[in-house]
């Protein structure tokens, strides 16, 4: 704004006027946040003034109109996609971000394998989070780059895609996001809000099931802090016309016990297998059964889980994965052969020097480890190491005996090791007795009466 109050005319906009005036904690007119994002996704305005605006957004807040011009804004910076052509309901499910949160590995298969048409558009690792675009990277050949045409063709192929944003859909969040990750600006629900949403909306979906974490390895901390994000994007949903739904889920100490790239892979076998670690099993069937009752191939969610179970059981959600695996370039037999993903070199065991019980363990400390291991990155250019990671021997709640192993880092590098050591020693917190249990599920917005 200027000083007068008055929206500035467009052409008389400056980059460093938008920055001062969130900075001062103006509200931002319409034109000066086209003017931004339009600026930056054709390269007219450089990264260090879109840092400085993304950390004033980020410490003064962005009113609802400003997130909403944002989001629409965002989303417009490309195509969006028309998949009329699908009968099938198209259904898409996203997390605000975690440490182990490999579930979309998961539920895009399963959901395509139930009927649905998946058109999952997904990001890279933010800040201490993986990204599943990295996890589907440890895949030899895997090919996260597909443009419009092919995704449609590997759509119609298996009724599941999953590709990053690209120059035709969503470039303004692909820019953004990798600017945030490393510039401290991922944590603001209107810039979550927007990435998320701008993406999702662009897909063509009919409905969206969205993981909000909440807990030490989430973004936002709280659950009071989830629960306004989660009600900023549904609401945002609900104004395109999509059915939209949050799930409130826990995200206090890793999710399963595979963080690292190549070792979640892993892990998302056994699960497509029938197998797996309980919670993340029980949150991949929760969130396949939202996406199935908004889809309508359940009239319940209760009944979406029982046919979630049913498509993992008959092999039907891995036969799904193999195939899509196949169709975006990777190698389909790491789905049978676990050996031909990436390994690290090396193995080293972090141990207790106590007994009693895992009280806590400090889930953030856990993803800002598998980044020091390589496992994500501190700078844009930097690349990712699929195999490095941790392997969790010891949850919360688990008890412990002194000189026990609590966890195993997969290394490639003895330095990058030692760090990551202290930190994950650091972040085990080993009491006399367990803590009360947390639900792996908070909160549903909006509430929905089960039938
Ligand atoms: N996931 C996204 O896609 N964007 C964010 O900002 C955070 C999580």
């Amino acid at each position: 704004m200027s000083d007068s109050g008055e929206p500035p005319a467009a052409g008389a906009i400056r980059a460093v006027d938008v920055i001062r005036n969130k900075r001062d904690g103006h509200e931002l007119s319409r034109a000066e946040i086209e003017y931004l994002v339009r600026g930056y996704t054709l390269g007219q305005i450089p990264d260090y003034q879109i840092s400085a605006w993304l950390m004033a957004a980020l410490l003064k807040g962005l009113s609802r109109a400003e997130t909403a011009i944002l989001t629409d804004t965002m989303l417009h910076s490309g195509e969006v996609l028309d998949l009329s052509e699908f009968s099938a309901a198209k259904i898409d499910k996203h997390s605000t971000g975690g440490v182990g949160d490999k579930t979309s590995l998961v539920l895009a298969p399963l959901a395509a394998a139930g009927g649905l048409v998946v058109p999952m558009i997904s990001g890279r690792g933010l800040g201490h989070t993986g990204g599943t675009l990295d996890k589907l990277e440890a895949i030899p050949g895997f090919n996260v780059r597909l443009d419009a045409k092919r995704f449609r063709e590997v759509l119609r192929a298996c009724g599941c895609a999953m590709i990053g944003q690209t120059a035709e859909i969503a470039p303004a969040d692909r820019l953004f996001y990798s600017l945030r990750d490393v510039t401290g600006t991922v944590e603001s629900p209107f810039l979550i809000c927007a990435s998320i949403m701008s993406k999702k909306l662009a897909e063509g979906i009919d409905g969206l099931v969205l993981d909000v974490k909440t807990g030490s390895g989430a973004f936002m901390k709280t659950e009071e802090d989830a629960a306004f994000l989660a009600e900023l994007m549904v609401e945002t949903g609900e104004r395109m016309g999509k059915k939209t739904v949050a799930l409130i889920t826990d995200m206090d100490q890793p999710l399963g016990l595979h963080v690292g790239n190549a070792l979640e892979v892993e892990e998302i076998l056994e699960v497509l297998r029938g197998s797996g670690p309980e919670d993340l099993r029980q949150l991949c069937l929760e969130l396949a059964a939202w996406m199935f009752h908004l889809g309508g191939r359940a009239t319940t969610v209760a009944l979406g889980k029982k046919l979630a179970a049913e498509l993992i059981q008959s092999g039907q959600a891995l036969g799904k994965f193999r195939q899509m695996i196949a169709l975006q370039g990777g190698d389909p037999r790491v789905v049978d052969d676990a050996t031909l993903l990436p390994h690290a070199k090396a193995a080293l065991d972090v141990v207790s020097s106590r007994s009693g019980y895992v009280r806590a363990i400090q889930c953030e400390a856990v993803g800002t480890a598998c980044v020091i291991l390589g496992g994500g990155r501190e700078k844009k250019e930097d690349s990712v190491d699929p195999a490095v990671g941790i392997i969790l021997h010891k949850k919360v709640h688990d008890r412990v005996a002194a000189g026990e192993t609590l966890c195993t880092l997969m290394y490639n590098s003895e330095a990058r090791a030692g760090l990551a050591k202290t930190l994950l020693l650091q972040s085990y917190q080993i009491a006399d007795s367990a803590p009360p249990p947390r639900k792996l599920i908070h909160r549903i917005i909006p509430a929905v009466q089960e039938s």
